[in-house]
């Protein structure tokens, strides 16, 4: 059967005063089934980013989460640090450092898990209640959407065990996280330079990272053909990106995208992932499926989630850290 090309989002972009016209690949949910999951596996084939569309994640879920953060970055300076440090969760900033490899902006980062994020709440809101309901109702919804991607991209693989992903993802003990990024308008020190790095390039360690953000632009991908290509928000949908795990999980057939935002000069933008990971203990090789030995044997050594998150932070943010688990 042909599997048909996902829907593209044309964007033209101008590279060396060549105009290119790059397609986003984007995916209808609510497509027939076998159709949907045959489109899902090629868009994280070729691209390792796709937006989808038909979601299912009610407006209000998340106008809702828009209002909070905006509400928490709104904050005075003492207040907002009074929420940190950012390890392991909480309030954290960052400016462009000495390599260059980070950004200039501010961010939350929550453990996706509601008593954890019930307790953060209580540094961060002054109606923690009603922080935490948002931030659980949207990080339920979100996951949903993973876990159904998830389970279109084992079925279109044909991995016999149709929950093989998702369920680490449902797992009580899984480490995915919620992170809010808010990139304010370009510092005057850097006025003139429009490409100011908010986020340096760099793939999602984690399985699957769903994100949306308001309607500033700013995020990036690196495509196999060498460029940067600019993303146009879309507020009420999201984008997905294929992580690290991943490219693992599939012994090299996805891989992970390679992406970086930048801040814009005169609106602020705020940005939502939620990176999807197994448990800490979990051990990550590619699905059997995915290997055949002796032709086709995994590419990379076994390691844990928790061996992996170490791993990155000995390296600069843009470094290639699968390398460290090669076979
Ligand atoms: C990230 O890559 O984690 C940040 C991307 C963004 O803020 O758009
Ligand atoms: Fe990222």
């Amino acid at each position: 059967m042909v599997v048909p090309s996902p829907s593209p989002t044309s964007i033209k972009t101008s590279y060396k005063k060549k105009k290119t016209i790059i397609k986003i690949p984007t995916i209808d949910l609510s497509m027939e089934r076998t159709e949907l999951s045959e489109t899902v596996v090629k868009a994280c084939e070729e691209y390792g980013f796709f937006k989808v569309v038909n979601h299912n994640v009610p407006k209000e879920v998340i106008a809702r989460m828009e209002e909070e953060g905006a509400e928490f970055f709104g904050k005075a300076t003492y207040e907002k640090r009074g929420a940190g440090p950012a390890s392991p969760f909480g309030y954290g900033f960052s400016n462009i450092g000495p390599n260059g490899d980070m950004g200039d902006l501010e961010y939350l980062l929550l453990h996706a898990n509601p008593l954890s994020v019930s307790e953060r709440s209580k540094t961060i809101a002054n109606d923690s209640t009603k922080f935490s309901c948002v931030v659980n109702d949207y990080v339920e919804a979100v996951k949903e959407v993973t876990c159904e991607i998830l389970d279109l991209v084992v079925e279109g693989l044909g991995v016999p065990d149709k929950f093989a992903l998702s369920r680490l993802i449902r797992d009580v003990n899984s480490d995915s996280v919620l992170r809010i990024n808010h990139y304010p308008p370009l510092n005057q020190k850097v006025k003139g330079n429009k490409n100011s790095i908010g986020f340096g390039a760099h793939s999602d360690p984690q399985i699957l990272t769903i994100m949306r953000s308001n309607d500033v632009g700013g995020l990036q991908i690196y495509t196999r053909d060498g460029l940067w290509i600019p993303v146009p928000p879309d507020p009420n949908q999201f984008f997905v990106m294929v992580g690290d795990v991943f490219q693992v999980l599939t012994n090299g057939k996805f891989m992970s995208v390679r992406h970086r935002a930048l801040t814009n000069t005169l609106k602020a933008r705020m940005s939502m992932m939620y990176f999807a990971a197994p448990p800490l203990d979990w051990w990550i090789t590619p699905l059997p499926k995915m290997v055949s030995p002796p032709q086709n044997p995994s590419l990379y050594k076994p390691f844990t989630w928790a061996q992996y998150k170490k791993a990155t932070y000995s390296l600069r943010l843009g470094d290639s850290r699968l390398d460290l688990f090669k076979a």
